[in-house]
């Protein structure tokens, strides 16, 4: 067994390339393949962004037009891996366009913190000194709050939670409000200053005062978010839905539409891959944007499930004449502050969206997922996806199997009206190489 590399990070990149193919025996011209994507002026920016970076890894940055947001119309950037994505993307937006477009509302932007804490009492008594326990975390935040306070956020307000199965230990929920930032540091600075003052107050108050005194676990941000909360709608008479119902009728359509999103709201197998679809949009913009994607989908995957049971995101409600779609998602983003400060893709797509607010960001961020959503549930209840998908992944297949530009073409021709599988395209491109 080859012996724990130390030291690794201190390593020059070239050094590290080095010990990697040499510990891992792997093929040297990798080394080209870690050369070939670093940035000749700017690759600073991208190796102050992790640790140990020896590359870049590149996506597709994408654009997606016609996205009419409450009547303002956006051009929206979308980073993605999956082929289908920004055109269905941008077939949804466009239609919805002519169709009144996505109508979005914040409903609130409340994030959340939680000190944790072991104490012999119980946390009713704790509920009963709430307002002079808030007044004294308000005091001790003080100076590290002001400037939140200046931008319209801060700190909210405070509640004392059980835990299920744990009787001695608590929780203080936090609320804050984080203006146009994320907010990830400012609350964990705010959760780690007000703590050791939460447990003064516990442990020195006669009536709180117990044997087993209060000790802290824990403080940090809760990326459940359930209150900071976009929902955005789409609406028309059935009959303008035509353009998506294929064989059927508007009217058919709309109800096919409606039972897949019914199978969605009641069946979670269903359900996963219908929100997958939502995050397909949400996901691309949220990247794209520089913020936290896996924060978004913890938080709303955790939402899908509030009820007790994960469901979809989407509600529907389809009348004699009306078609009426809603996605209602937590989305905890920020326009200021982390990545978007360093990314100069990240900093382009604010320019791009000229530089939202955080809560405009969760309007288009909703209306993406919106567009992918409904983009999906329309082919699914028609065509069905494949034919879409796989005719987007055309040129991915082409690539991996090292297609040159003429050979492109020409498959690219053959396949425009027939079924697009990759060992069709593998034997096609056999068969036409001889
Ligand atoms: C594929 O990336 C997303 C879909 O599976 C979503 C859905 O099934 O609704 C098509």
């Amino acid at each position: 067994m080859q012996s724990p590399i130390k030291g690794f990070s201190k390593l020059s990149r070239e050094e590290k390339v080095k010990v990697l193919i040499e510990q891992q025996q792997l093929a040297p011209q990798l080394a080209n393949s870690f050369s070939e994507y670093i940035h000749p002026e700017k690759q600073h920016l991208f190796n102050d962004i992790s640790e140990n970076v020896i590359s870049n890894y590149y996506l597709p940055f994408s654009l997606a037009p016609n996205f009419l947001i409450n009547d303002e119309l956006f051009i929206v950037p979308m980073v993605i891996e999956e082929s289908s994505v920004v055109a269905a993307a941008s077939k949804a937006a466009g239609f919805w366009s002519k169709n009144g477009g996505f109508q979005t509302k914040v409903i609130n932007t409340i994030k959340n913190g939680q000190i944790f804490f072991t104490w012999g009492g119980e946390t009713k008594q704790l509920i009963t000194y709430k307002d002079e326990i808030k007044k004294r975390i308000l005091s001790a935040s003080e100076g590290i709050t002001r400037k939140m306070r200046e931008r319209g956020g801060g700190i909210v307000d405070i509640d004392f939670l059980s835990i299920d199965n744990m009787t001695s230990t608590h929780q203080a929920l936090i609320k804050f409000k984080t203006a146009d930032s994320m907010g990830a540091n400012f609350i964990n600075t705010c959760l780690e200053t007000i703590a050791p003052y939460l447990i003064d107050f516990i442990n020195q108050h006669d009536a709180l005062n117990h044997n087993d005194e209060a000790k802290l676990v824990m403080s940090i941000l809760s990326n459940y978010t359930p209150e900071c909360l976009v929902e955005c709608k789409v609406s028309c008479p059935i009959e303008q839905l035509s353009p998506y119902a294929g064989n059927y009728s508007a009217f058919e359509f709309a109800q096919r539409f409606k039972t897949a999103v019914e199978i969605a709201i009641n069946d979670p197998y269903r359900a996963v891959t219908h929100n997958k679809g939502i995050f397909n949009g949400i996901d691309a913009v949220v990247l794209a944007t520089g913020n936290d994607f896996r924060a978004i989908e913890a938080g709303a995957q955790a939402y899908a499930s509030r009820n007790g049971k994960y469901a979809s995101l989407t509600s529907i409600d389809v009348s004699e004449s009306e078609f009426n779609y809603t996605l209602t998602v937590p989305l905890a983003l920020g326009t200021v502050g982390g990545l978007i400060n360093t990314h100069p893709l990240a900093k382009a797509a604010m320019e791009i969206l000229h530089q939202p607010t955080a809560e405009k960001l969760m309007q288009i961020v909703a209306s993406a997922g919106m567009a992918n959503n409904f983009g999906a549930v329309a082919s699914l209840v028609t065509t069905g996806i494949q034919k879409g998908h796989m005719k987007l992944h055309l040129s991915n297949v082409l690539n991996a199997l090292e297609a040159s530009k003429s050979e492109k073409e020409i498959a690219i021709k053959h396949f425009k009206d027939s079924v697009v599988s990759y060992s069709l395209v593998e034997s096609f491109l056999n068969n036409h190489r001889g």
